[in-house]
């Protein structure tokens, strides 16, 4: 067997791996992914049997703890996430001072941060009852606060959870009923929002997941430390790429559906320009996100009669991309976010709030991977090296000299 404590005890040499490309952090369990083959899986489960037979929340139960639930299980997890879909009431205040421009995704990380000051109860990671209780807490009260925080940059009343629904169908409420006209969340919408927070749930190292376990390594409690990862996912490169990517393909539609154009200046790197949703650190065959959420986009707006002029220019784009010699020997493929904007569109859910979307699907993957962390035997604070390039010793020179 390796001997951790004495492989970390010899010292001497820093590995320099800008951007980790190739440098383990972990031993983890959690989500197995072959970037050649296109594979992954869940706790052992393909991606796509978890997507074909269960629900979001019984994806959550099997991340986090390791297998699938058995009946009792599932009812007792889900009961126990229907109990605390509420926010403290005075967290509402929080929403009065933030601007109504404020994008969704910087509420989030805030009031998720702010948990920390209204659940005291629930901060220790090394009592497990408590971070048992801060987790059902977090999958419960992340819905609310996202549906919160639309209903603060559209100006409308905060709908509270209505708990006889389910996970999806709640969230879908909370967004879009009014005092004045509650709203009946379509089944097909509810089957497709299954389905995307199912693909994002967990990608083992990603940069947020990274970032969460890097937070939780000092101690620091997990909804400080899922904050931080929810921070890390707001960015273009990561999980931002979902909004960008809308963002570029009504740009493309706007200009005439010049797809051939986009796909020259992705080439010549104009201004650093990219094809968003295009291209993966570790997928380089396809990703396997990305056909299922395609075939779901396909579905849903074909039984919808939707005909959304950017899944045409979406599908272009993919066909010209893929045709191509840059993108051929670089190996880039769409990823999870190129067609998941397409369906949430079409759900009627702004494009700020397509982020917000992921992290409501990553939060179980980022609790495993926190929770992993914490149970192993080998765990340590996570402290990166580096190589210095600054100047060599020097003296202060007195400020009148300078
Ligand atoms: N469009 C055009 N060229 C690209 C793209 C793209 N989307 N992605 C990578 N390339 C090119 C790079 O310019 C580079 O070219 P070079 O070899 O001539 O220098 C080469 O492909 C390798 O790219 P890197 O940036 O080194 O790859 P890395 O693994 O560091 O980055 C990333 C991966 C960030 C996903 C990148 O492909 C990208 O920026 N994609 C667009 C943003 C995006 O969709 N992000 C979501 C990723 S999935 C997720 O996080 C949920």
């Amino acid at each position: 067997a390796l001997d951790i404590s004495a492989l970390r005890r010899e010292t001497g040499c820093v590995t320099l791996d800008e951007g980790y490309v190739n440098t383990g952090s972990t031993i983890s369990a959690v989500t197995f992914l072959d970037g050649e083959k296109g594979i992954l899986r869940y706790r052992g489960y393909p991606i796509e049997q978890i997507a074909a037979e269960c629900d979001f929340v019984e994806t959550c139960y099997l991340l986090i703890y390791g297998k699938l639930p058995n009946e009792q299980e599932c009812t007792e997890f889900r009961e126990s996430i229907r109990q605390h879909t509420m926010i403290h009431e005075d967290m509402r205040s929080f929403y009065n001072g933030f601007p109504k421009d404020a994008h969704p995704m910087a509420i989030l990380s805030s009031v998720v941060g702010a948990l920390s000051t209204f659940y005291q109860d629930s901060l220790d990671p090394h009592d497990d009852r408590q971070v048992e209780i801060s987790i059902h807490r977090l999958l419960a009260k992340l819905p609310t606060i996202a549906a919160y925080s639309y209903k603060k940059s559209s100006g409308q009343p905060f709908m509270y959870p209505q708990n006889q629904l389910s996970y999806c169908e709640n969230f879908l409420r909370m967004m879009f009923a009014l005092p004045t006209q509650d709203y009946e969340p379509d089944p097909v919408f509810v089957e497709a929002l299954n389905l995307l927070l199912i693909c994002h749930a967990d990608h083992e190292q990603n940069c947020s997941t990274s970032t969460v376990r890097m937070v939780g390594s000092s101690n620091a409690n997990l909804f400080a430390s899922i904050s931080a990862g929810i921070c890390a996912l707001w960015g273009p490169l990561h999980g931002g790429a979902n909004e960008a990517c809308i963002k570029m393909l009504q740009t493309i539609a706007d200009d005439n559906c010049d797809v051939k154009k986009y796909v020259a200046m992705a080439k010549d790197k104009q201004d650093g320009f990219r094809l968003m949703g295009f291209g993966h650190r570790v997928y380089k065959n396809f990703d396997p996100r990305a056909t299922i959420i395609k075939k779901a986009c396909d579905k849903l707006l074909a039984k919808l009669n939707i005909d959304d002029p950017l899944f045409a220019v979406a599908q272009q784009l993919e066909k010209v991309a893929l045709e191509d010699e840059y993108f051929i020997e670089r190996k880039l493929y769409p990823n999870v976010d190129f067609y998941s904007g397409i369906i949430y569109r079409a759900m009627g859910l702004p494009t700020q709030m397509f982020t917000v979307m992921f992290a409501i699907g990553r939060l179980p993957g980022w609790i495993a991977h926190w929770v992993e962390m914490h149970q192993s035997p080998t765990n340590r604070i996570g402290r990166p090296r580096q190589i210095y390039n600054g100047p060599a010793v020097r003296d202060i020179v007195p400020m009148d000299q300078r």
